[in-house]
């Protein structure tokens, strides 16, 4: 993955809590947002796919196919104003991996850097996303027109192993699997297994198995009936280990179709600008307290910039750690001793909160204002007394 300027584990994080709360379990349609958004590439011209977050903007966002998607597209928008600096195309993308992985599936290669768009332009046009009742011949229009093939087609259709159909969104019903909120490869090993007859029922047609608990659509059965694509099947129920891998490697493909070089899932590491990682890289040195490594690369990096999504800089970072030789180094750069974070704190809020005497003293003996409160309206004498760091109030007492 290309190093961002952000902490993509804190990223992660923050879309699990999006989609996982005591509300929803919202992670096989969140994969079904960041699909949608991605399958209507077309290689023939470049147009469709991740880049641009088109679903904003009609026609997409009414296409039949989107039904019921902005539900989730609106829980995500809360991990977007906390990441400004990530675009929305990036997050839903991600979050389809982010959610992939704590169900339990493979990781996807990934890579940051789509874009936005302002308007609707180059919304495709509706219609290029599967019809589920069709069969292979409509799966490889579709997928061809992407640049997958047969192979493809059957590892990215695995995706069903999680999730359901509900009958107001598609018009189908029921879940694929037994265990609809776990990726693995059941999806295969039922489909294979399970004799399925079409649904009794006044809906669309759909294949039910003999309990008629669980449902396959008609373009998931093609798979079975279809020379090319049945051997496929055959695999991934065979091997779970075999459909992860080659499931990671299609759909890696598929939400990076249509995007810039740099997002491709085989773009160099660091593919984003080299002054931002170097700056990100100083920042991180600082955090872990390598003042050998901070030093190599003091020349070349804007020592002083600011993590976007944090506010934090190099001194908050080595002052919440308590690493005293590194804050002496960066107090010595020159850094801005009074900076204050998102949360209002400074490095010496964050050296007094975790108890590091040492280096609140460095700190307030280089001039640190010890009066800055910080957003919750907290100067840092009144941390050191809520953490009960008596020694430290002391210190920040003799300087005011
Ligand atoms: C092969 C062609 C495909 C067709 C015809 C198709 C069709 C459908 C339909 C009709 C639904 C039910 C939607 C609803 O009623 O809520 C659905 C759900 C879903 N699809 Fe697909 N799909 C296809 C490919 C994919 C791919 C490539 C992925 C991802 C790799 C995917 C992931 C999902 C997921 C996770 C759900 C469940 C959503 C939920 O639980 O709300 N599908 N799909």
């Amino acid at each position: 993955m290309a190093n961002p300027s952000f902490n993509t584990q804190a990223l992660k994080t923050e879309i699990r809590n999006a989609l996982v709360n005591n509300k929803a379990f919202a992670g096989p349609i969140a994969m079904r947002v960041a699909w949608h958004s991605a399958g209507t590439f077309d290689k023939s011209d470049g147009s469709g796919g991740t880049d641009g977050a088109t679903m904003r903007f009609e026609p997409e966002k009414s296409d039949d196919a989107n039904n019921g998607l902005h539900i989730v597209r609106h829980m995500l928008h809360e991990v977007y104003e906390k990441y400004p600096q990530v675009s929305q195309a990036d997050i839903w993308a991600y979050a389809g991996c982010v959610a992939i992985e704590f169900m339990g599936g493979p990781e996807i290669p990934f890579n940051f850097g789509r874009k936005d768009d302002d308007d609707g332009a180059r919304c495709p046009a509706n219609g290029r996303l599967p019809d589920a009742a069709q069969g292979a011949q409509h799966l490889r229009d579709v997928f061809y027109r992407q640049g997958f093939n047969d192979q493809e087609i059957v590892a990215l259709s695995g995706g069903h192993t999680v999730g359901r159909a509900h009958q107001v969104r598609s018009g189908f019903d029921g879940p694929w699997t037994h265990n609809p909120l776990t990726f693995d490869n059941s999806y295969f090993t039922l489909l294979l297994n399970t004799e399925w007859t079409p649904r009794k029922w006044d809906g669309n047609l759909q294949y039910t198995d003999p309990t008629d608990t669980l449902m396959m659509l008609p373009t998931d059965v093609a798979l079975l009936s279809d020379d090319g694509f049945r051997p496929h099947v055959e695999r991934y129920a065979a091997d779970q280990q075999v459909f992860f891998d080659e499931f990671a490697a299609a759909y890696g493909k598929l939400m990076a179709n249509g995007c810039p070089a740099h997002v491709q899932p085989n773009a160099e590491a660091g593919s984003c600008p080299h002054a931002e990682k170097l700056n990100h890289e100083f920042r991180e040195y600082a955090m872990h307290g390598s003042v050998h490594a901070l030093k190599k690369i003091a020349d070349q990096a804007d020592v002083h910039e600011a993590e976007k999504s944090s506010g934090r800089n190099a001194l908050h970072k080595a002052a919440f750690w308590g690493h005293k030789e590194a804050t002496q180094y960066l107090i010595g750069l020159g850094l801005d001793l009074n900076a204050q974070d998102n949360d209002g704190d400074t490095a010496l809020h964050d050296a007094v909160r975790y108890g590091h005497l040492e280096v609140s003293e460095m700190l307030l003996n280089a001039g640190a204002d010890a009066q800055i409160t910080n957003n919750a309206g907290e100067a840092v004498s009144a941390i050191a007394s809520r953490y009960g760091h008596g020694d430290i109030a002391r210190a920040i007492a003799a300087k005011v």
